[in-house]
């Protein structure tokens, strides 16, 4: 099972991700989980508090080796790199879970052409296409920047609202932008949820998405985040559970 969680900024997108690939991991699943936000903060959610974590895109001798573009070279790019490799060389496992941060993606004028952009891409095809780990991908809100080969690669993309217009609204843009991509499976996962009015709130408002789960506002994932440490038997856990077996 191969999934992306997106979303508007701040609705929980890390949270929910981290939580699913610890619910994996509990069911015996080998997990990838892939930080593809360039503020990555994955790895410190799920309890990484050591030294910095070099993202793959700050590589330069790696990028060099694998893809080329260096001076001399005549500008010469290997488009499709060896990169099976790379999860296991340069993911640090926290908890049993692997985790890969990518790092910022370019974009702009040099778009998908850039030689960091051509390993990155080409390790989140590899990771979606062929890993057999269940993976998980942390991602910046929006979808632009998944390709169209790699969103179709996709088992399903989790979008996660929060009670509030305005993350609605994102949702409905992130669904119309996945299914121009071809992702065929988009589904809401409604997050900080206080009560009743909340689910009703969203449940009226998802125009069409289906909803996978609701997960309580839980303050205690605030404090444990702090202390660095996760409850596996609070409520927020529980329902993550179900949605990991659901999914
Ligand atoms: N169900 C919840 N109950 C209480 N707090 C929550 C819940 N889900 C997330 N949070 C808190 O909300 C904040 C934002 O969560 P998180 O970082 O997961 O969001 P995000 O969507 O990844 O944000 P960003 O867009 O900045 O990447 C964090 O402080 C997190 O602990
Ligand atoms: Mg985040």
């Amino acid at each position: 099972m191969k999934v992306a969680v997106t979303g508007k900024g701040g609705v929980g997108k890390t949270t929910v991700a981290a939580f699913l690939a610890r619910c994996w991991r509990d069911l015996g699943r080998e997990v990838i989980a892939v930080d593809a936000d360039p503020d990555a903060n994955l790895a410190g959610t799920l309890g990484y508090h050591g030294p910095d974590i070099a993202p793959l895109a700050s590589l330069k001798a790696l990028i060099q080796e694998r893809v080329g573009g260096a001076e001399g070279w005549g500008g010469f790019l290997r488009m499709n790199p060896r990169v099976d490799d790379i999860p296991e060389q340069f993911g640090i496992v926290v908890d049993g879970i692997r985790v890969l941060v990518m790092g910022t993606i370019e974009r702009g004028r040099s778009g998908c052409a850039c030689p960091a952009n051509i390993l990155l891409r080409e390790v989140l095809n590899h990771l979606l296409l062929t890993a057999r780990q269940c993976v998980v991908v942390d991602m910046e809100a929006g979808v632009e920047h998944l390709g169209r080969g790699t969103a179709e690669s996709v088992d399903a993309m989790l979008v996660v609202v929060e009670p509030g217009w305005a993350s609605l609204q994102t949702a409905g843009r992130v669904a119309e932008l996945a299914g121009h991509l071809g992702v065929r499976n988009v589904q809401a996962i409604a997050n900080k949820i206080c009560g009743g009015d909340d689910a009703a709130f969203i449940r009226a408002h998802l125009a069409g998405l289906p909803l996978l789960g609701s997960l309580p506002f839980d303050r205690e994932l605030e404090l444990a985040a702090r202390a660095g440490s996760v409850s596996g038997d609070s409520p927020f856990y529980r329902e993550v559970l179900r949605i990991a077996q659901r999914l």
